[in-house]
């Protein structure tokens, strides 16, 4: 469980977001570190999982990609641990990265992780995407620039750094104290003793990111095949030239797919996938029967969200329309009468069947419930809790 204390979503959207850093000095009340270094290095030697550890023994700078199977060699002079999407594998830091859910979930990216040593840090650079860090464990020294000409270089082939920067952020972080770092702001944290810090980052994907996506997308489900016509064609005097009216039908070609419904299905979608599955251990993802999901409503089973899922819907003005929500880039369902109660299911941690509804039972293998449930334990996103007891 965490409580903002000195931070105000309203206040810091007003005057922060996207213009300028800022530092909230106990922006928690009573920080929990959801995980400790012991469990972080765990998910380091996890190949599924995306790690790195950083270190610096004068004069030069090492950078050792995941799985880290052998820390003494690795973890010399000052070093960082940095693990990405903890979020997906650890209950407690997805229950710390909800605490942004102020910010749209297709607009979030995840929680990395960093341990540092005394002394340690990854140099001054610039990050492409906004974030907060927030302080866990230990005390960090953080210095901020203003946005600016920076030039970057690699001490380390996989590590990009630049030269000194003028702060106008210089302040030691206690845990439950946390920074925002607008994307392109230069900035540089060391330790000054052993730490613990969370990064929460967010995405603003490019337009080559949204290109390569939504072409994908179109392959898959073999969308937007139309093709290009020209019946008033004219005898051509310079067969090189491209007419500015020719220009102007490929863009209305393409003006066709950002226009069509089938263009917010794909935002939708792929904003909600989120990579999980290729965390998913096989042997979470089993394959329950419908008959089984009934049984487990009847024991009163408490169903978990997985630690990383993003469920994204359109928003809609009006609810006289069935909804279809995301997870995980698979599309479901949602007749008009039951959406309030999948908007509640999707944001909740657990979820657990209304068994007081006395007309409920017994349950029909076609329940929606029943079929939903069966789909998404299937997909590894909710999973039965075991061993309850009553
Ligand atoms: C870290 O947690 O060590 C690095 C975070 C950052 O500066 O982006
Ligand atoms: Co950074």
């Amino acid at each position: 469980m965490y409580i903002f204390d000195n931070f105000d979503p309203h206040t810091f959207l007003a005057s922060h977001w996207q213009k300028r850093p800022g530092v909230f000095k106990h922006a928690f009340a009573n920080f929990i570190n959801p995980l400790d270094e012991h469990e972080l290095a765990g998910l380091a030697q996890d190949p599924r999982i995306d790690s790195r550890v950083v270190s610096y023994t004068s004069p030069a700078w090492q950078v050792t990609h995941g799985p880290i199977e052998d820390f003494e060699s690795v973890c010399q002079g000052k070093w960082s641990l940095l693990v990405q999407s903890v979020d997906q594998h650890i209950s407690e830091a997805d229950t710390l990265i909800r605490m942004f859910n102020f910010i749209p979930y297709w607009r979030l990216d995840d929680l990395m992780v960093s341990f540092s040593n005394e002394g340690a840090g990854v140099g001054p650079h610039l990050d492409q995407y906004d974030v907060f860090i927030i302080q866990g464990k230990g005390s960090r020294r953080w210095q901020v620039g203003e946005r600016g000409q920076f030039t970057p270089y690699r001490p380390h082939p996989d590590l990009s750094q630049i030269s000194d920067f003028e702060p106008v952020i210089d302040e030691v972080l206690q845990p439950g104290d946390m920074i925002y770092i607008p994307a392109g702001c230069p900035h540089n944290g060391v330790a000054l003793e052993d730490c613990m810090n969370y990064s929460v980052g967010f995405r603003a994907p490019s337009q080559q990111d949204l290109l390569s996506s939504l072409a994908d997308y179109s392959l898959d489900l073999g969308l937007f095949k139309k093709r290009y016509q020209d019946q008033g064609l004219t005898p051509r005097k310079n067969p090189s030239e491209l007419a500015p009216s020719e220009i102007n039908s490929f863009r209305a070609m393409l003006h066709d797919v950002i226009d069509s419904a089938q263009f917010e299905r794909w935002l939708s979608c792929h904003f909600s996938d989120t990579q999980l599955n290729q965390g998913y251990d096989p042997q979470h993802n089993p394959d329950y029967s419908l008959k089984e999901i009934v049984e487990l409503f009847e024991q009163g089973t408490l169903f978990e969200r997985q630690p990383g899922i993003r469920p994204i819907y359109l928003a809609k003005e009006y609810t006289t329309e069935p909804l279809e929500f995301f997870i995980e880039g698979q599309a479901y369902l949602a007749p008009t009468n039951y959406i309030d109660n999948v908007y509640s299911m999707l944001k909740s941690p657990t979820w657990q069947y209304d068994l007081t509804n006395k007309n409920a039972m017994p349950l029909s293998l076609e329940d929606f419930w029943v079929q939903l449930m069966c789909e998404l334990v299937n997909a590894g996103a909710w999973l039965p809790q075991e061993e309850m007891d009553f």
